[in-house]
């Protein structure tokens, strides 16, 4: 496997809900790019150390967890999304606002984090990379071509994720959705480690108002100036 820093790296980072995960897709199709979901890999260390009974406050079996996981990303016929940890199918299960909570518990320790840096960036494969996540433009690609940082207001998120999750048949309440992103929001964004905030070099997208094709639109008008 060939990982050199010659291969450009698209960043989009952003809070939870702001469609980093949507538009990232889109991006990385139109120009036939590779996908990071680095968020996934957050969500698949907390779901194992569920199953394995390991507490989310201990950093070194954490650590060694992240470090090791054997997971596999892959697309059924339809395109559609796979993940499977060891053998299992692991799509919906990850998906859960328990696994994104559990997914924000681990993220705030600093071994978690370098566990899953190298595994992040074997991902920068020819022809490219469209990296999706919280720390893509300020600690895993520093060296991003483009760094986006996608934003919409705290009640459009809630309302996108609840949509999102109702139309994949899990039972959520709004305002308990609100609340979970309000609160993963403060947890992120005053964390020590790796904060959630735009890099310097970014360039912030609001996304409240806009389609998910312009704003795709936008990303990739912005990477034709590259
Ligand atoms: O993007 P997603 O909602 O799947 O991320 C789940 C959690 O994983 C986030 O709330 C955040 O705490 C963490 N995360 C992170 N760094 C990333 C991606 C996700 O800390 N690059």
């Amino acid at each position: 496997m060939t990982v050199t820093p010659d291969i450009p790296v698209i960043a989009i980072d952003g809070p939870s809900g702001s469609g980093k995960g949507t538009i990232a897709r889109r991006v990385a199709l139109a120009l036939g790019w590779h996908l990071l979901d680095s968020g996934a890999l957050y969500r698949l260390v907390a779901l194992a150390a569920g199953r394995k009974g390991i507490a989310f406050d201990d950093e070194k079996s954490l650590a060694l967890l992240a470090a090791s996981l054997n997971v596999r990303f892959g697309s059924d016929q339809d395109g559609n999304e796979q993940i499977w940890l060891d053998d299992e199918d692991v799509t919906a299960a990850i998906r859960t606002e328990d696994a994104g909570i559990g997914a924000s518990a681990v993220a705030g320790l600093q071994a978690v984090r370098d566990g899953l840096l190298g595994r992040q960036r074997e991902f920068r494969q020819e022809p490219g990379l469209v990296a999706d996540g919280r720390d893509m433009g300020t600690q895993v690609f520093t060296d991003a071509a483009l760094k986006v940082f996608l934003t919409a207001t705290p009640e459009e998120r809630a309302k996108r994720r609840y949509k999102q999750l109702k139309g994949k048949g899990i039972d959520v309440s709004l305002p308990a959705l609100s609340r979970d992103i309000e609160d993963r929001d403060r947890r992120d964004s005053e964390r020590s480690v790796a904060p959630l905030r735009p890099a310097e070099d970014a360039r912030i997208l609001d996304s409240s108002s806009k389609s998910i094709e312009a704003v795709t639109q936008t990303v990739l008008d912005w990477a034709s100036e590259l």
